[in-house]
C-alpha cells in the first residue's frame, strides 16, 4: 500500500469512493471539491488530503485540517471491497504527521467549509474506528430541515431598526460588528455568503451600526444552506432574527430550493416556531484532546497543593507534555503517593532521576505513572486530562514498586 498527497485530478475516484460509502448523504463532485480543494482561509489553515493506492488504484482518501495548534480530520472513506484491512488506519498515521504538536484535534466540524458538524452516528465503522483511535464524543448537535413554503415575512414592524441585504459599502461595520460579537470565524463565512448571486447577507440596523445579521450560501449551496445567524444582546427581542431568517428563506426559496437546511442548531425551538423547521438529523461530536489519554481513577489529596496520581497513555505525536510537567514538578521533590486511601510513603522525596526512569519505564510498557505534590494551577490542568481507574493504579503500583 502505497500513500501520498492527492489533488483535484482524484477527484472523480474520491467522489466515487465517498458517495458509495455515505448512503445517507447526497453531494456532487463541486461540493466535495469545496469541501477538500477550496480552503476558505489559506492564510492560517493547511489543508491535505491523502490517497491510499493498492498498485495504482486508489482504495482511500483522508482529508486533514490544520490550524496552529488546532487540528481536524475531514472526509475519509475506503473503498468498501478494501475495508478492514489497514487502510484507514495507514491514511491516519499519515495524517497524524500533519499535526505536529496539536493539542485539539476535532473531527469533520472544519471551520467555515464543513460537510458535517460532526459524525452521522449511523455511519458506524466510522464511529468504531475513531474510538479506537482515541477519540471521544463530547457533544451532538443537529441539522434541521424547512420546507420553503412561505409565506415569508420580510419587514419589520418597529421603525427603530431597519433591514436589508447587505452591501459592498458593509464592510467596515460588518468587521467592527464580528469583532464585537461573533468572531473571526463567521465573519469569513459572511464574507463568502456577500460573493453569492444575489448577496447572501442580510443585515439589521440601528442607525448607522449593524445590530442582526442572518446569511445563506456561504457553502454547501446544492443544498440550500442557511447561517449562521446572530443578533447582538442589545437588539434581541425585537423580532429582528424571525425577519432576517425569512429574507434568507426567502432567497433560497427564489433560487429554486424546495427546502433549506439549517446546520449545526443551535435554538432548536427558535427555528421551529419561526420557520416550522424540524429536526432532521443528528451528528456526534468527537474530539481527541492534547494526545493524553487517561485510563482509571484519578486520586486526589485536597489542600493548598494536592498529590495527584496520574497513569495513562500518550498517543500524541510530540513528546508528552505530562511527562515534562513531571519532570518539572519533580525537580521540586516528590512527597507521597496516596493509594485508596491508605498512604505509602516510600516514594517519598524521590531523585528527579528516579522519578523520570519511572516515568521511562512505564513508557517504555506504553504508559505513564506519575505521583506529583501539585499546585493547584497544574492540578486543574490535569484535571481536564482525563480520569483514571484504581485497577490501573494498582496494577502499575505493583511495576513502580520494584523500581
Ligand atoms: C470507517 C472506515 C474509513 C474504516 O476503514 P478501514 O480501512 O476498514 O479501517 P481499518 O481497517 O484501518 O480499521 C481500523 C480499526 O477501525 C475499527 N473499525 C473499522 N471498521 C469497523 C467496523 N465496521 N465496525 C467497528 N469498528 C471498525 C476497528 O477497530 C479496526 O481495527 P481492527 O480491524 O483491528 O478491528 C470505513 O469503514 C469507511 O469507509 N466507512 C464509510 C465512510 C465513513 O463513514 N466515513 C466517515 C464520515 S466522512
Amino acid at each position: 500500500m502505497e500513500i501520498r498527497t492527492v489533488g483535484r485530478d482524484f477527484l472523480g475516484d474520491i467522489h466515487s469512493i465517498l458517495a458509495e460509502s455515505l448512503p445517507h448523504d447526497r453531494f456532487s463532485a463541486a461540493l466535495l471539491h469545496e469541501k477538500l480543494f477550496d480552503n476558505p482561509r489559506p492564510d492560517t489553515d493547511l489543508y491535505h488530503t491523502f490517497g491510499a493506492f493498492d498498485r495504482n488504484r486508489l482504495t482511500g482518501f483522508m482529508q486533514s485540517v490544520r490550524r496552529g495548534d488546532r487540528a481536524w480530520l475531514g472526509l475519509f472513506a475506503v473503498d468498501p471491497a478494501f475495508r478492514r484491512r489497514g487502510v484507514a488506519s495507514a491514511l491516519f498515521e499519515r495524517v497524524q504527521e500533519t499535526w505536529p504538536g496539536a493539542t485539539d484535534v476535532e473531527v469533520l466540524a472544519l471551520p467555515g467549509n464543513y460537510f458535517a458538524p460532526g459524525l452521522d452516528p449511523r455511519y458506524t465503522a466510522a464511529l468504531g474506528f475513531l474510538e479506537r483511535r482515541g477519540f471521544e464524543r463530547f457533544k451532538d448537535c443537529v441539522n434541521m430541515t424547512v420546507d420553503l413554503t412561505g409565506p415569508f415575512v420580510t419587514r419589520l414592524t418597529t421603525d427603530d431598526f431597519t433591514v436589508r441585504r447587505a452591501t459592498a459599502e458593509d464592510a467596515p461595520r460588518l468587521d467592527e460588528f464580528f469583532t464585537r460579537h461573533f468572531g473571526e470565524d463567521w465573519r469569513f463565512e459572511v464574507q463568502r455568503a456577500q460573493r453569492a448571486l444575489p448577496v447572501g447577507l442580510h443585515v439589521a440596523l440601528s442607525g448607522e451600526r449593524v445590530v442582526a445579521f442572518a446569511a445563506h450560501s456561504s457553502q454547501n449551496r446544492e443544498w440550500g444552506f442557511f447561517g449562521p445567524m446572530g443578533t447582538a444582546p442589545e437588539a434581541e427581542g425585537h423580532g429582528l432574527g424571525r425577519v432576517l431568517l425569512h429574507r434568507c428563506l426567502a432567497d433560497l426559496y427564489a433560487a429554486g430550493h424546495g427546502r433549506a437546511v439549517i446546520p449545526w442548531v443551535g435554538p432548536i425551538s427558535f427555528y421551529a416556531r419561526h420557520c416550522g423547521a424540524r429536526v432532521d438529523r443528528v451528528f456526534w461530536r468527537y474530539r481527541r484532546a492534547a494526545g493524553v489519554r487517561l485510563e482509571g481513577d484519578r486520586l486526589l489529596e485536597g489542600g493548598e497543593t494536592a498529590v495527584l496520581t496520574v497513569a495513562g497513555r500518550w498517543t500524541g505525536a510530540t513528546p508528552c507534555p505530562v511527562d515534562r510537567a513531571i519532570q518539572r514538578h519533580v525537580a521540586r521533590g516528590v512527597h507521597r503517593v496516596v493509594i485508596d486511601g491508605s498512604r505509602l510513603e516510600a516514594i517519598g522525596d524521590a531523585a528527579p532521576g528516579q522519578a523520570t526512569a519511572w516515568g521511562g519505564r512505564l513508557r517504555e510498557a506504553g504508559g505513564f505513572l506519575c505521583f506529583v505534590r501539585v499546585p493547584p494551577p497544574l492540578h486543574t490542568a490535569m484535571e481536564l486530562a482525563g480520569v483514571l481507574t484504581t485497577a490501573v493504579i494498582r496494577e502499575t503500583l505493583a511495576d513502580a514498586q520494584t523500581l
